[in-house]
């Protein structure tokens, strides 16, 4: 009686949650060899004024540190897990220890679940082209089933690339989905539209610039004046709006011309690409923010309130690096929380409110790992730098990025900081057969930063765990309701 008294409160404070349409939303990631402590980066959401996350998965210490925040969460499927997911007894499941386990007074706010991240991207070679869409009606169903189904919606971020023009015609309105999986996107779509459920959607005009050399740079950004694309009648001078509307006609043409679109990922980084820099960076958000405080919508969709989450929050110097170097340094934050350039979430141009650094971040002492300059026996130096560059990120160096201009011995010594850095600064991860040693002279240059990593604080691990024992016990009393 006490027990059932105690849930129909919490079950009904759940349901009041306010919801922050129109608020600038960012990706956190957390792929990152020393990740900032959940509660840290918590903070500086709140600190930020960031209403909106999105995450990649449904990691408990994350989604404690978001406890009691109003701050609305889409949680995540991998895609390894979408398989699992056909199974409606696995997809309730997930659902119960994901999802319901956070719907209690002081839990956490959790909007939209994920299923997949860009599932059906191309080269994937369509791998989960046939889990997807039944794994995406089983989440939501579990959803619906546990009650939640108002308020929250299972969708599935998609890349831009879902859909396309004809090469002979390369104008938005003539947008369509993909040929390949056309029956399954028009499913998947009207699926949304009956459940109320949002078409999740990442649009990158930094990619349409990486991809392509005869890209027009200007049509990356909102402040362009090359040759606008003409379509009937309408002018479209970036490709943000062109990519969106295409987008807006493929969902007319598969019969559900009003679905909403939330942008799931938009962003610019700012190392590892001759086009991936600070200057880029802050030209897009300057471009991309204003338009969005002021609901500027696109011509196909002007004046709408476009839900959107920056990507990324923070760098994450163990992401995969196929798509490139740059998909390190996505975030707005370094890896270590500070802000890299002036940003003002809210869009006021110049910008007003600046972002907020992370706060109580702890370093390692100041000591980097060199190049050993009186080191005779170099014939092992590439091996060293390869195996240092292998277990550490040394994307920095590439062409066209933040520390390309080092010269050759500034390279080693790039190479065997990164790896003692991510070593914990550890004594054995400085020898490199005696061609490196340490130094605690700070070896920035202007352009190139090295690195102090941070250092995992203690006290953080104990909330997590005083937290997941009121999490146990509450999935203790969910079970036995
Ligand atoms: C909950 O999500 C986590 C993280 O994504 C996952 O590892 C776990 O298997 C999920 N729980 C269930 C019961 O599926
Ligand atoms: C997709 O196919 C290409 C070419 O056959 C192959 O190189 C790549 O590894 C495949 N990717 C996946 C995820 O299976
Ligand atoms: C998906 O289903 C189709 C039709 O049944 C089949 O031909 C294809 O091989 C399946 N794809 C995968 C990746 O399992
Ligand atoms: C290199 O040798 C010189 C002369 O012996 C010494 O002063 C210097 O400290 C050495 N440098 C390093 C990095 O060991
Ligand atoms: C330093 O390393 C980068 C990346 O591997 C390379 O492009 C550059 O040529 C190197 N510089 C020197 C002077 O060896
Ligand atoms: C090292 O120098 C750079 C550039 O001057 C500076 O930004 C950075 O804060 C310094 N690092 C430390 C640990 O003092």
């Amino acid at each position: 009686m006490v027990l059932n008294s105690f849930l129909i409160w919490v079950f009904v404070m759940g349901f009041c949650s306010p919801l922050a349409e129109g608020e600038i939303g960012v990706n956190w990631g957390t792929m990152a060899i020393h990740p900032l402590p959940p509660k840290i980066v918590a903070q500086m959401l709140k600190d930020n004024g960031i209403k909106k996350v999105k995450l990649f998965d449904a990691d408990q210490s994350t989604l404690s540190s978001l406890a009691g925040s109003d701050i609305e969460v889409m949680v995540a499927i991998p895609n390894n897990m979408l398989a699992t997911m056909n199974d409606y007894d696995a997809a309730k499941k997930w659902v119960d220890r994901n999802v319901s386990v956070y719907n209690f007074d002081g839990g956490v706010n959790i909007k939209y679940v994920a299923v997949g991240n860009e599932p059906f991207l191309s080269s994937y070679n369509g791998s989960f082209i046939n889990t997807t869409l039944p794994a995406l009606q089983n989440i939501q169903k579990a959803i619906n089933d546990a009650g939640f189904g108002d308020r929250i919606k299972a969708t599935v971020p998609l890349n831009a690339d879902v859909y396309n023009s004809p090469s002979s015609n390369q104008v938005p309105s003539a947008g369509r989905f993909r040929a390949d999986i056309s029956d399954i996107m028009t499913q998947m779509v009207n699926f949304f539209q009956q459940n109320n459920a949002p078409f999740t959607v990442n649009i990158y005009p930094f990619l349409s610039l990486y991809g392509n050399k005869d890209f027009p740079i200007d049509y990356a950004f909102f402040d362009g004046n090359s040759t606008p694309l003409m379509d009937n009648g309408i002018k479209y001078t970036n490709v943000f709006d062109a990519n969106f509307d295409t987008l807006v006609s493929a969902l007319k043409a598969a019969g559900v011309p009003d679905l909403p679109i939330v942008i799931g990922e938009v962003g610019w980084p700012t190392d590892g690409d001759i086009n991936a820099n600070t200057r880029y960076a802050q030209r897009f958000y300057n471009g991309l923010l204003p338009r969005l405080a002021r609901k500027q919508g696109t011509p196909l969709r002007p004046n709408i309130d476009l839900d959107v989450y920056l990507f990324g929050l923070i760098d994450e110097d163990a992401k995969s690096i196929d798509p490139g170097n740059f998909e390190r340094h996505w975030g707005i934050f370094r890896y270590d929380g500070q802000p890299k350039f002036a940003m003002d979430l809210s869009g006021q141009q110049p910008p007003s409110q600046l972002l907020v650094a992370a706060k109580d971040v702890k370093y390692m002492p100041e000591k980097w790992c060199v190049f050993n300059s009186n080191a005779s026996d170099l014939d092992k130096l590439a091996d060293n730098i390869n195996y240092a560059c292998t277990f550490s990120d040394c994307t920095s160096l590439g062409y066209g990025s933040s520390c390309n201009g080092l010269d050759a011995n500034g390279n080693a010594s790039y190479a065997f900081n990164m790896y003692f850095q991510a070593q914990g600064q550890k004594d054995m991860s400085c020898m490199f057969q005696g061609l490196a040693v340490v130094t605690t002279q700070n070896q920035s240059t202007e352009q190139c930063s090295f690195i102090i990593q941070i250092d995992s604080p203690a006290d953080f691990h104990a909330s997590v765990h005083l937290f997941n024992l009121a999490l146990l016990l509450f999935t203790v009393v969910v079970l036995m309701f």
